[in-house]
C-alpha cells in the first residue's frame, strides 16, 4: 500500500463528542488528546515520517476563558507526562503556531520538549498550537523582508513553521465538517484531503486505514497527465 510521508489531521469534534455524553467539553479534549498521543505512535511504527496535528488554531484563544484554561491544563499535563514518554520511544516533536501568545510555563514546556527530542529519528510529531496558517504566512514574510531576503516560493516555505519538512500528503479532517478552517493553507497546496464524520476522540486506528487506504487509492497528478507521472 501507498503510504504518506507526512499526514496532518485536523482533530475536529471533541465538543460535540463530549455534549453526544452529557459530558463536558474538557473531557472530549482530553480523549482527544489521548487518542492524538496512541495515534502518533501507531502512525510512526507504520513508517509514516511526519504527523501534524492541529490542536488549537489562533482563533480557538478566543473560545471561553474556562475552555481556552482547561486546555491549557491539558498541554502542561501532557507535556510533562505523555510526549516524554513518546520522546523516549525516539520521536521528535515541534511545537509550529506562535507559541509566544501562551503562558510562559507552556513556552518553557515545549522549548524542553523540542531540545530533549531533537536527536529523535523515530518520526517528528508537529503540534499545532495557537496555530492560524495566515498568521504563519504574514510572519513569514515579515521575517524575510527584516533579514532583506528576496520572496520566493522557496524563501516563503523554508520560512514557514513547517519549514524544512515535506508537505503534507494527505490531511484528514474529522468531525464531519468539510473545512480546512486556517490550517496548512501554503503547504496543502497538492494534498490529498480525506474528511469523515467521526468524532476525533473516536478516530481509532482502524479510522485512520481506513483514511490511508483511500489515500493510497488517489492519482495524484500535481497539474501533469497521468503518463507524464507515471500513474497506471
Ligand atoms: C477540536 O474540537 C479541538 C479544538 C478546537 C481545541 P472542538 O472543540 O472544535 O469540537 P467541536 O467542533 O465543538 O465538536
Ligand atoms: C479547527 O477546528 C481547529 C482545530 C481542530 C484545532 P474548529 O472547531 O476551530 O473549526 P471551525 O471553527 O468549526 O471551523
Ligand atoms: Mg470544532
Amino acid at each position: 500500500m501507498k503510504l504518506p510521508n507526512h499526514v496532518a489531521i485536523i482533530m475536529d469534534g471533541n465538543g460535540r463528542w463530549a455534549k453526544e455524553r452529557l459530558l463536558p467539553r474538557g473531557e472530549g479534549h482530553r480523549q482527544g488528546m489521548n487518542r492524538m498521543i496512541d495515534l502518533a505512535d501507531y502512525a510512526f511504527t507504520k513508517g509514516i515520517d511526519y504527523l501534524t496535528v492541529y490542536a488549537l488554531s489562533t482563533e480557538n484563544l478566543s473560545r471561553p476563558k474556562e475552555e481556552v484554561e482547561g486546555l491549557f491544563n491539558l498541554f502542561r499535563l501532557y507535556f510533562t507526562v505523555n510526549v516524554k514518554k513518546m520522546i523516549k520511544r525516539n520521536m521528535r516533536v515541534k511545537v509550529i503556531g506562535d507559541v509566544s501568545a501562551l503562558p510562559e510555563d507552556i513556552q518553557k514546556l515545549i522549548a524542553q520538549n523540542e531540545q530533549a527530542s531533537a536527536g529523535g529519528t523515530r518520526g517528528c510529531l508537529n503540534i499545532a498550537i495557537n496555530y492560524g496558517s495566515r498568521q504563519e504566512i504574514v510572519y513569514a514574510c515579515n521575517r524575510l523582508v527584516k533579514e532583506g531576503k528576496e520572496i520566493t516560493e522557496e524563501s516563503l516555505s523554508s520560512a514557514l513553521y513547517t519549514g524544512g519538512q515535506p508537505e503534507p500528503d494527505l490531511i484528514i479532517r474529522t468531525g464531519r465538517e468539510k473545512r480546512i478552517s486556517n490550517f496548512l493553507l501554503y503547504q496543502a497546496a497538492y494534498a490529498e484531503l480525506y474528511f469523515t464524520d467521526v468524532m476525533f476522540p473516536d478516530f481509532t486506528n482502524e479510522e485512520f486505514e481506513k483514511a490511508l487506504s483511500d489515500f493510497s487509492g488517489r492519482k495524484r497528478r500535481f497539474g501533469k497527465t497521468d503518463e507524464q507521472v507515471g500513474n497506471a
